[in-house]
């Protein structure tokens, strides 16, 4: 669709872009027959990039590193959810009204459905950054028992508590007796370009689980290489990214988004 003055612009705002988000959305819209455009940018200055979506109209913005936290104080209101996640990831602007959105616990929940049930199931979740506490909040609501670890200890605690989860202490004292179904890095450890790196080490991988990163670049993080050679089925960063994506498609142009579309452009987009 040619972009003229009715285009319905989009964008994302992060501090180092990458290509995946784009080739999504712009895939969406083409198929959708909606004139919109999204547009991925870098950008060092959140508050200024947030008055620039106020003054030039924008529909919306993503948001990714490293602003999901300070983003929050520059919008006019919260969705409860993300106000409980304590991030947001999606801003819409209704009719100027800026409103702060979390879609990561959906890309984490729904990610993960595609390849078991989660209710009842044992997960052992190591991090408390933004993405841990997504999938904390996601995973205590459809029902999982939440073991949170995390490097500084303290901060797990407090995750727990907030969200009624189990503490387990550092990712080191995640047990080899494999006592859970699902096992997640929600931190960023492997991210490139420090992909040998893992938060979870090798023993603390039991064979035959469910092992998930939320990182994304590489797909095939250190973590999920090792769970893969342990017989583990394996859950990439990337099906989270096309949940939550979905998500703000259908929030952005209120239709359906086209899952087999993102999907394939999401594949197309990783292979180059
Ligand atoms: P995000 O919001 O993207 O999840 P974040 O808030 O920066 O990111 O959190 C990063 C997570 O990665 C935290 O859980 C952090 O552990 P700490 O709370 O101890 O900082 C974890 N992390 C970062 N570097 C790590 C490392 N080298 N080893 C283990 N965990 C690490």
């Amino acid at each position: 669709m040619a972009i003229d003055n009715q285009t319905m612009l989009i964008c994302s705002l992060a501090i180092k872009q990458g290509r995946l988000g784009a080739a999504m959305h712009n895939a969406a819209y083409s198929n959708l027959g909606v004139n919109a455009i999204y547009i991925p940018l870098t950008t060092s200055d959140i508050q200024g990039s947030i008055n620039g979506i106020r003054a030039m109209n924008f529909r919306g913005t993503t948001i990714s590193m490293p602003y999901k936290q300070e983003v929050m104080k520059l919008l006019d209101k919260i969705d409860p959810i993300a106000k409980r996640i304590g991030a947001v990831n999606t801003v819409l602007n209704r009719d100027g009204v800026l409103i702060g959105y979390n879609s990561d616990w959906i890309g984490v929940v729904e990610a993960l459905k595609e390849v078991t049930i989660l209710k009842g199931k044992r997960v052992v979740l190591v991090g408390a950054g933004g993405a841990a506490r997504a999938a904390a909040y996601g995973l205590n609501k459809r029902g999982c028992k939440v073991t949170i670890f995390n490097r500084t200890a303290a901060k797990a605690k407090s995750i727990a508590k907030e969200f009624g989860l189990k503490f387990g202490g550092k990712p080191s004292k995640i047990k080899d007796s494999g006592d859970y179904d699902i096992i997640i890095n929600a931190t960023s450890v492997g991210f490139y370009p420090n992909e040998n790196a893992s938060a979870i080490n090798y023993s603390a991988i039991s064979s035959g689980k469910i092992a998930m990163d939320v990182v994304i670049t590489p797909a095939l993080t250190q973590f999920l290489k090792h769970a893969k050679s342990k017989g583990c089925k394996i859950v990439f960063g990337r099906r989270m990214l096309l949940h939550q994506a979905l998500f703000q498609v259908k929030l952005f142009t209120k239709r359906n988004p086209p899952f087999k579309i993102m999907e394939k452009a999401l594949l197309v987009a990783s292979r180059k």
